[in-house]
């Protein structure tokens, strides 16, 4: 490899159709000769996508810290994906802005979620994971990101936002899909990429706006009539805010969770000693399992920022609107952090796996990251203690180089007994 092949390849789709593997290798490549790199514009996903400009690869963790915290210099406002795909980005409400604007509107979400708020949505979460097990635990054999790790966070999701009808629920679940997955060909009979996203936050916004618009009115015990309702330093948010908040939850909320659970079920199929050691001591080793989990896949590839102002970081100068791409998935195989970086080891304590697959720390931390791990610990213990003999397949990896998604996961297992 040298520098320049390396730098060309991460533009190029054909890059991102090769085994993950291969990307794993490129960034460790990376790291250790070139670990802030410049890049060409990338080929973009869809020939109405307008993509002039190239972009900077940041790769260790230090530096991915280092950005991430200083929104001084490094803004949201301008995107945060490698593509210039501002249909998508109008969607995504307060990720795409900066502090202040950004910190009133995450300050308004935050005082929905309080510790009672929070202890609510974990009550519902334990209770919408036993009910998909209810279904999914008889039938032996299927595919385990329809059954669970597309059924679960949908489910909860929907509690969340008060949507009880089955339809409806289904419906924002296919959407959330369908909005993640825009560049795989699974979805190619809606359209081009971007008329596959356009479809989809159409059909969320639709339903989001008539829900925002009844909460208003009729609050009840829901996220939604709480957002609708909350209010700092006498801010609240609009009916069309409060929509939009909707589908941007939809997308960050479900498709993340959803990989992360697949990801769990395939690391574990091939570490069933790893597993059988989570599971004698479950409570005390369960928190540990997950966070590495999340570091060995992390759902999102990357988050992008613009510089605001010319930076120097590993001895480049990085200039004011240039584009600066965090790759999650390469800071957290960093061997400067974690001990056996290419390893899948469950053991390691939280002090030691400071990962980054909810980000590099700062304003724009994920907010859901208590939430998203609290369904993946329901999901984990109902799955290994109702399913025996679980075996799972290949996964069906997406077409994207933003998300590390999963599409399909065949598995067989006895079949539970009502
Ligand atoms: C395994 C599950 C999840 C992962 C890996 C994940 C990952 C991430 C990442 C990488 C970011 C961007 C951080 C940055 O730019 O510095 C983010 C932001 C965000 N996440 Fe999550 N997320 C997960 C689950 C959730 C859930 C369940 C929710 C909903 C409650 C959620 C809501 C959000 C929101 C609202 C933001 C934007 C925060 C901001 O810009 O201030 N996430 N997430």
């Amino acid at each position: 490899m040298t520098a320049e092949t390396v730098d060309s390849n991460l533009s190029t789709l054909r890059f991102w159709a090769q085994p993950r593997q291969v990307h794993l290798d490129t960034f460790k490549w990376l790291r250790e000769n070139h670990p802030v790199s410049w890049s060409g514009p990338p080929e973009a996903l869809d020939p109405n996508l307008d993509n002039a400009r190239g972009f900077w690869s940041v790769t260790k963790h230090a530096h991915i810290r280092e950005v991430s915290r200083n929104t001084d210099v490094f803004s949201s406002a301008d995107g945060v994906f490698i593509d210039d795909f501002p249909q998508l980005e109008s969607m995504l409400s307060f990720i795409v802005s900066d502090p202040p604007r950004h910190t009133s509107f995450r300050n308004i979400i935050s005082v929905a979620f309080t510790p009672k708020h929070v202890r609510k949505v974990e009550e519902d979460t334990r209770r919408t994971v036993r009910e998909v097990l209810d279904h999914a635990a008889p039938l032996g054999e299927g595919d385990l990101c329809e059954l669970i790790a597309k059924e679960v966070p949908g489910r909860v999701f929907a509690t969340f936002f008060g949507i009880t009808d089955r339809d409806q629920i289904q419906y924002v679940m296919d959407a959330a899909e369908q909005m993640g997955a825009w560049s795989d060909p699974e979805y190619a009979h809606i359209g081009s990429p971007l008329q596959v996203f356009a479809d989809a936050s159409q059909k969320l916004g639709v339903l989001a706006l008539d829900l925002a618009k009844e909460r208003q009115k009729n609050p009840t015990e829901d996220l939604m009539s709480w957002v609708s309702q909350a209010q700092y330093e006498g801010q609240k948010m609009t009916v069309e805010e409060v929509g939009v908040f909707f589908a941007l939850l939809a997308g960050a909320a479900n498709d993340t969770t959803r990989h992360s659970f697949a990801h769990l079920l395939a690391l574990f199929q091939q570490h069933p000693d790893q597993l059988a050691y989570v599971m004698a001591d479950f409570d005390a080793r369960a928190d540990d399992a997950i966070n590495e989990v999340l570091r060995f896949d992390p759902p999102l590839m990357h988050f992008r920022r613009t510089a605001m102002a010319d930076y120097e970081l590993a001895g480049e100068t990085i200039k004011a609107g240039d584009k600066v791409v965090l790759w999650y998935l390469s800071g957290n195989r960093d061997a400067d952090v974690f001990r056996d970086a290419d390893t899948f080891d469950v053991s390691r304590t939280a002090k030691e796996n400071p990962h980054q697959a909810f980000g590099g720390g700062g304003a724009h931390y994920c907010l859901g990251s208590h939430l998203g791990k609290q369904m993946l610990k329901a999901e984990m213990w109902e799955v290994y203690t109702r399913m025996k003999d679980l075996r799972v397949g290949e996964r069906d990896i997406m077409l994207s180089n933003f998300m590390n998604g999963v599409m399909k996961l065949p598995g067989t297992w006895t079949p539970e007994k009502s």
